[in-house]
């Protein structure tokens, strides 16, 4: 029987190039989305993935998404918690709806996602969470205190998850990617990402496919034994 995943913001960007590396491995992936019909469909009838739409950032809605999965194509067994925004801005201009928007949907949608998935893969005595954190989770970055503390809060969810899942077959670990080359990375400021880019010894941005072969590693079946581990996939930018 095919795995069944979830990936979270898996339409689009690395979330995207994730649900098809997860798709590659043989499993049957729902991918997530919260906003952009037009791109879900696209991704849909490129790829044949059914797209699911529904805040992270809401409870409820992340209960009723992950039972409509399981209704759908059945109980899941893999979790990828990708979705996540950005509202940058440095202290002096950052709103509390900037911090809270960010921290309600990048760790917050953590929890109410692998709320919604434990208890089966608890039952089941097998379960796959990746958590996409970021280097700047890691290292801090200018201008971004609220996604710096979200990415860093889910470092260290992901160790706390893992020692709890690590009985009952469920393995949790986490993916700090550098700067890749996706919508997000795009709307920083050409000449900050100049900047930025001189600074990674590599010398490019990373690509969203760098990123999902990671994540299909750590969600395959013999990847058991790997668990409150974070890769770092940054070109070597911050070696951590
Ligand atoms: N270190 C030190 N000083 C810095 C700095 C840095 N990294 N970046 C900016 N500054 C300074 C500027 O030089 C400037 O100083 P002066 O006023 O003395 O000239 C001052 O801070 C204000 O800078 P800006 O004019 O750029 O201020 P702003 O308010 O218009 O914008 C900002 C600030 C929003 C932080 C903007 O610089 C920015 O967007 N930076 C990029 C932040 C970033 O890397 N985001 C990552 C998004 S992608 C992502 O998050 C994915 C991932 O996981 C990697």
């Amino acid at each position: 029987m095919a795995r069944i995943a979830i990936v979270t913001g898996g339409t689009r960007g690395i979330g995207e190039a994730i649900s098809l590396a997860l798709q590659e491995q043989g499993m049957t992936v729902a991918a997530n989305y919260a906003g952009n019909d037009e791109r879900a469909k696209a991704f849909t009838d490129r790829t044949g993935i059914r797209a699911y739409k529904w805040d992270v950032a809401d409870y409820d809605a992340c209960q009723a998404g992950v039972q409509r999965v399981a209704d759908e194509l059945g109980a899941v067994d893999v979790l990828v918690n990708n979705a996540g925004i950005t509202r940058d801005g440095t202290m002096l201009k950052m709103t509390y709806e900037m911090w809270d928007a960010v921290i309600r949907t990048n760790l917050g949608g953590c929890f109410n996602m692998a709320k919604a998935v434990f208890p089966g893969m608890r039952e089941r005595r097998w379960g796959r969470i990746v958590n996409i954190g970021s280097i700047n989770g890691q290292a801090g970055q200018y201008g971004q205190v609220n996604y710096a503390a979200a990415k860093s809060g889910i470092h260290g969810f992901t160790k706390a998850l893992a020692q709890e899942g690590a009985r009952l077959g469920i393995t949790v670990n986490a993916i700090a990617p550098g700067y890749i080359d996706t919508d997000m990375v795009a709307a920083v400021p050409a000449d900050v990402l100049e900047k930025i880019v001189a600074r990674v010894p590599v010398g490019r941005l990373g690509q969203a496919h760098e990123i999902a072969r990671g994540v299909a590693f750590l969600c395959s079946e013999d990847a058991g034994f790997v668990t409150g581990s974070t890769l770092s996939i940054n070109g070597g930018q911050h070696m951590y």
